[in-house]
């Protein structure tokens, strides 16, 4: 297919990503020989032939062991070089990036181990090929409010020290039950902080949590967010308001958000004026990054050259760069 081939040579932003999703079993296998820590598979095969999930919860009990091995900085500077050669591989010129502390301190590792390892990665790309990035400190939504403010106390002494890098707060994890209006006085103090706002919302959750997250959180975007068709009002506003949605097809296809990808919504959202995006999630888990997911989508839904371009175009007005080095990208 000729659209392939543009797809992969097209430069891209990625907005949705979670540097703990990226860890391939190769890398999680060499980290447990070199922090001495034991893997309840006997081979990188056995472990990628447990990568089968039937919702987000299954995924992510397999997602928070994985992350066991991960134990000094230079694990997690590994972790992240390894997947800024995947992306720049895919042409990715900007990444916004998730990282969750609170699995990593609630297993004793400092956060400053957490942010020193992944930032250093960042800026070692950044000046050795001007590799663009954020990070953003997602809190996990299935522990309470008060560990999440205790998270944030915690992170702020480091603000200073990584204030070219972590721009945003994000919120992930079990979503059903965890609905965003937990977290309101902790974003309400994020955002007196002057962080950039985003939560998953509109995965698994109901139309609600989106909407919620833009009313009670005032996040400027929205991760996943596909299940917001189901309310044509909130359709409406997304549309007029311009709010990025971060989708993942590849993710939403392997947790069963979808069962096939010839009904993913995407196109739809698309056609409907929204400003959604594509993003691979955690690409090590779902069985591709980003040019993997471009082309699912392509083949699936059969795109046009038009449509593909918008997309990477809405990744570029959605991201959290200057207007003038939006320009650049584009
Ligand atoms: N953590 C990592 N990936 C996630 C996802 N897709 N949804 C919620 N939490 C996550
Ligand atoms: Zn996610």
């Amino acid at each position: 297919q000729a659209l392939d081939g543009f797809i992969a040579g097209m430069p891209k932003t990625e907005l949705h990503l979670h540097i703990e999703g990226t860890l391939e079993p190769e890398l999680m296998f060499a980290l447990a020989q070199r922090n001495q820590v034991a893997l309840p598979y006997a081979s990188v095969e056995d472990l990628r032939a447990a990568y089968n999930f039937s919702d987000l919860q299954s995924f992510l009990d397999l997602y928070y062991a994985g992350a066991n091995v991960l134990r000094t900085e230079q694990d997690f500077y590994d972790m992240t070089a390894a997947y800024i050669a995947r992306a720049q591989a895919d042409n990715v010129r900007h990444a916004e990036i998730f990282f969750d502390p609170q699995t990593h301190t609630e297993r004793g590792i400092p956060i400053a181990t957490v942010f020193a390892g992944i930032a250093g990665a960042l800026r070692d790309a950044r000046r050795r090929d001007g590799f663009g990035s954020a990070m953003i400190m997602s809190f996990l939504r299935h522990l309470s409010e008060e560990d999440a403010f205790a998270t944030l106390e915690a992170a702020l002494p480091l603000r200073d020290q990584y204030e070219d890098l972590w721009l945003g707060i994000g919120l992930d994890s079990s979503e059903r039950g965890n609905p965003p209006e937990k977290f309101e006085r902790v974003y309400a103090r994020c955002r007196e902080l002057g962080f950039r706002l985003v939560a998953h919302a509109g995965e698994e959750g109901p139309a609600a949590y989106v909407i919620g997250a833009l009313d009670v959180l005032h996040v400027e975007r929205i991760d996943h967010g596909v299940r917001s068709e189901e309310d044509p009002a909130l359709m409406q506003r997304l549309a007029q308001q311009r709010t990025p949605l971060t989708v993942c097809p590849l993710s939403n296809l392997k947790l069963c958000v979808v069962k096939d990808m010839a009904e993913h919504n995407i196109a739809r959202l698309l056609d409907a004026g929204l400003a959604v995006t594509v993003n691979s999630d955690d690409p090590a888990y779902f069985g591709g990054y980003m040019t993997a997911n471009y082309h699912a989508i392509a083949r699936s839904l059969d795109l046009s050259r038009a449509q593909v371009l918008q997309l990477a175009r809405n990744g570029i007005e959605a991201c959290f760069l200057s207007e003038e080095d939006k320009s650049i990208l584009m």
